[in-house]
């Protein structure tokens, strides 16, 4: 089946970096939020990922006007109803994941496919509460989504071939390399990059050093783009939270379970960048 257009829920982070890559490899977008507020929210995250891009001069302003044209969006679930695929992106839990998708599939046309952005929770579980399993898969983008090249596409048992190949052309055609998995506690990549995480949160709570030499450690001694604390920020220590409690309930091995200290902050409402404050302070940029 050929994707034209893409139906999206949740317009966070993950959301609407989704939206944007969609619309510029010319597809119909329409993205769902629960409410207005979080809707303009996101959209104008859209909006500023799209103007850096014009300040860049890899787009002209009719380029996003386009990009933005290409995408609607709503808070009535019922307009996903005719899409060939839709993206869910919404908070990580998995009992509001169920409920989403057993209200998706009486709405959602019978040919259309399921994709699920979860980091951490079970692709198979989602799928067998709708009647279209076989269409069920999971594509795991990675954060910025216009700029990591990366999209996992998992498999379940009961994802048909035919579901998993069009999903993987889905994601080649949003300009993203395809890695395929199995459907596995956080699948390749977070399987090894969040136990990273939430060791620096430990080696910051066991005072082995501050969290800007724990930072610079990781990024001047093995050159990664960012250190695992402003990386936990930047994903946020909510969603962080959310997928260590996951990964330990899951696997009972100590390197999956949340630190107290990243479940004070997120108790304490620091939520990383998104919230203006994690580990480091946002709230003056
Ligand atoms: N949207 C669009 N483009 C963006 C962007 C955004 N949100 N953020 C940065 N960019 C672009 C910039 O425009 C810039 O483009 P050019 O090189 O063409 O000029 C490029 O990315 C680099 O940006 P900056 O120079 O502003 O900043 P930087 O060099 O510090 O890079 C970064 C920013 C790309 C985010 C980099 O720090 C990075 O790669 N960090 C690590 C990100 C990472 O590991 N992501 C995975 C998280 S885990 C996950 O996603 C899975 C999960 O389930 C939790
Ligand atoms: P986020 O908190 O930025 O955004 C989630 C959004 O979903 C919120 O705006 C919320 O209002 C909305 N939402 C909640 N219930 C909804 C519903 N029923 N319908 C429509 N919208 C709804 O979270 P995020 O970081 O974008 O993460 C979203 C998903 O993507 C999670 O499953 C997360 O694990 C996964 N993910 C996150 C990252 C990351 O780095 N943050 C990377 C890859 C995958």
């Amino acid at each position: 089946m050929e994707i034209k257009k893409v139906g999206i829920c949740g317009c966070g982070l993950m959301g609407s970096g989704i939206a944007e890559v969609a619309s510029k490899a010319g597809m119909k977008v329409v993205i769902r939020e629960v409410n207005d507020d979080f809707l303009k929210k996101g959209m104008g995250r859209i909006e500023k990922s799209l103007s850096k891009a014009v300040e860049k001069g890899k787009l002209d302003e009719a380029g996003k006007k386009a990009v933005l044209d290409n995408i609607s969006g709503t808070t009535e679930i019922d307009d996903l109803k005719d899409c060939d695929i839709v993206c869910e992106a919404i908070v990580e839990n998995l009992n509001t994941k169920l409920e989403l998708y057993k209200h998706l599939d009486t709405i959602v046309k019978k040919e259309a496919i399921f994709a699920s952005n979860t980091s951490s929770l079970s692709i198979t579980e989602m799928g067998a509460v709708t009647k279209r399993a076989d269409q069920f898969c999971g594509l795991h983008f990675f954060n910025p989504v216009p700029v990591m090249k990366l999209v996992e596409v998992v498999k379940t048992v009961a994802t048909s071939d035919a579901t998993f190949q069009t999903a993987k052309t889905f994601g080649e055609k949003l300009g993203k390399v395809v890695v395929s998995c199995q459907d596995t506690p956080g699948f390749v990549v977070n399987r090894l990059l969040v136990p990273y995480m939430l060791d620096a949160i430990r080696a910051l709570e066991q005072g082995v050093a501050t969290k800007e030499d724990i930072d610079n450690g990781m990024k001047l001694g093995c050159a990664y783009p960012m250190g695992p604390l402003e990386l936990t920020d930047f994903v946020g220590l909510d969603t962080t939270y959310y997928i260590a409690e996951i990964l330990f309930e899951e696997f009972k091995d100590h390197h999956y379970a949340a630190p107290p200290l990243l479940k004070a902050m997120v108790k304490a409402g620091y939520h990383g960048r998104k919230t203006g404050r994690g580990f480091y302070d946002y709230s003056k940029k």
